[in-house]
């Protein structure tokens, strides 16, 4: 073969041996060692339990209402049932561990209620699930848990 046909052959030959040495170099020793299938093999088999130690943020109501039973007995048979307390309290992590044990948020603006209540004009509010309310005539001058427990704003019980 002639030289101009060998030349750009070594190149490609060298090419594709560096990559494979990069590939060798780079790639992680337990990757894709669960099996033959692309499906469900293309991971660090160390990854699962690196997924199984991440940090929870959210504890979920069950949690709270361990130490919280007051709270969780009212909101249980309240409209705001389906609400987890996190939602309103931030994400529950370290709490109580933690040196002050009152670090979760209580926030008691207008707005943290406006969240879900604020008036959406183009819904249709007879299929609405959540009430709404217009925060520019609705009671403007006053937080809403002055007037409405955040627990149990059940109206038959204001
Ligand atoms: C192991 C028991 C325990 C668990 C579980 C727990 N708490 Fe608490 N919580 C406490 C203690 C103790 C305090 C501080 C004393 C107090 O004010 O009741 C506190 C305080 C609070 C406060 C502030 C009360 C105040 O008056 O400042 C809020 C809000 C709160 N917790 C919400 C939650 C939520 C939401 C969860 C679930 C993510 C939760 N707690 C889970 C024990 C617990
Ligand atoms: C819809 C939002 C919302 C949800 C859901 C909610 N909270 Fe609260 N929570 C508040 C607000 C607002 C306050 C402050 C109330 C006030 O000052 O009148 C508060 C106050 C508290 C306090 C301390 C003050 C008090 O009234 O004793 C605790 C403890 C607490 N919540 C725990 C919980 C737990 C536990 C849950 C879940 C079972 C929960 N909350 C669900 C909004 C919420
Ligand atoms: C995460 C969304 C959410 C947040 C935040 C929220 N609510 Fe609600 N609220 C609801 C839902 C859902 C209902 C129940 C709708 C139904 O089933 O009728 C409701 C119902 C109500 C009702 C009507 C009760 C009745 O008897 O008809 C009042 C009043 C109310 N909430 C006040 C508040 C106040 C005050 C706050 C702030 C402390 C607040 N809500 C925060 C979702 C929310
Ligand atoms: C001064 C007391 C007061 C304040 C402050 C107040 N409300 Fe009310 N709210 C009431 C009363 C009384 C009713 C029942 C009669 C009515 O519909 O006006 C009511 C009704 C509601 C309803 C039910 C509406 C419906 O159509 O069923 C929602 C939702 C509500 N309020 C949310 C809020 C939110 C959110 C805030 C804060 C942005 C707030 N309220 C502030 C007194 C108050």
């Amino acid at each position: 073969m002639k030289n101009h046909v060998l030349r750009p052959l070594w190149v490609a030959i060298a090419f594709v041996a560096l990559i494979l040495l990069v590939r060798y170099v780079i790639v992680p020793k337990d990757f894709g060692v669960q099996g033959e299938s692309f499906t469900f093999n293309y991971y660090r088999a160390s990854n699962v339990q690196e997924w199984k130690d991440f940090p929870v943020s959210y504890l979920g109501k069950d949690v709270c209402v361990e130490c919280h039973e007051e709270k969780g007995t009212l909101l249980e048979s309240s409209p705001h049932a389906i609400i987890q307390c996190e939602n309103c309290h931030g994400p529950g992590k370290d709490h109580p561990e933690t040196e002050n044990p009152e670090t979760m948020i209580i926030d008691r603006s207008r707005l943290q209620c406006l969240r879900c209540h604020a008036d959406l004009h183009y819904t249709d509010t007879s299929r609405a699930e959540i009430p709404g309310i217009d925060p520019n005539e609705h009671n403007v001058d006053s937080e809403c848990v002055e007037c409405h427990d955040s627990h149990n704003p059940d109206l038959e019980d204001m």
